[in-house]
């Protein structure tokens, strides 16, 4: 059993060119689809409502790791989603991760990743 983690964690980083693209694809994608919208909008959606607010990379990253470190009403650029899905969980990761998942959604274009693998199976 060790040794199929062990495998399964170097393939799944071998895969993923990035840290950010593999703790996305492990846990972000069980709740946002890329493209649609099922139990939390996709990332397609949130990441143009933080385009909109924040067309700085950085500040970007600032406020979408913040965010998601502690989700928060108040923060919250999706009032209308709260409504809809409930306010997302808190994760427990930590803000040098998050940061590196916010940067990999920021540099990548998910209208091309309806068919991630994950979601395809
Ligand atoms: C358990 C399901 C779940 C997981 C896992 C999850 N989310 Fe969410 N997320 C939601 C729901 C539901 C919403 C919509 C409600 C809200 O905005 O709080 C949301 C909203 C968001 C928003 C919009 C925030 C706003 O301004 O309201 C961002 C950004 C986000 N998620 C990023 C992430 C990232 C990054 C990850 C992975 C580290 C992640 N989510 C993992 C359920 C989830």
């Amino acid at each position: 059993m060790k040794y199929f983690w062990l495998l399964f964690f170097t393939l799944a980083s071998l895969h993923a060119s990035s840290a950010g693209e593999l703790y996305f694809s492990g846990n972000c994608i069980t709740c946002h689809h890329p493209t649609k919208t099922i139990s939390a909008p996709s990332v397609v959606e949130f990441k143009k409502r933080y385009s909109n607010a924040f067309s700085d990379k950085k500040e970007f990253v600032n406020y979408m790791s913040k965010w998601v470190l502690k989700p928060t009403e108040k923060g919250s650029l999706m009032h209308d989603a709260i409504q809809k899905h409930g306010l997302m969980p808190e994760l427990g990761f930590d803000e040098e991760t998050l940061r590196e998942i916010a940067a990999y959604i920021y540099d990548t274009d998910f209208t091309k990743k309806g068919e991630l693998d994950y979601w395809s199976r």
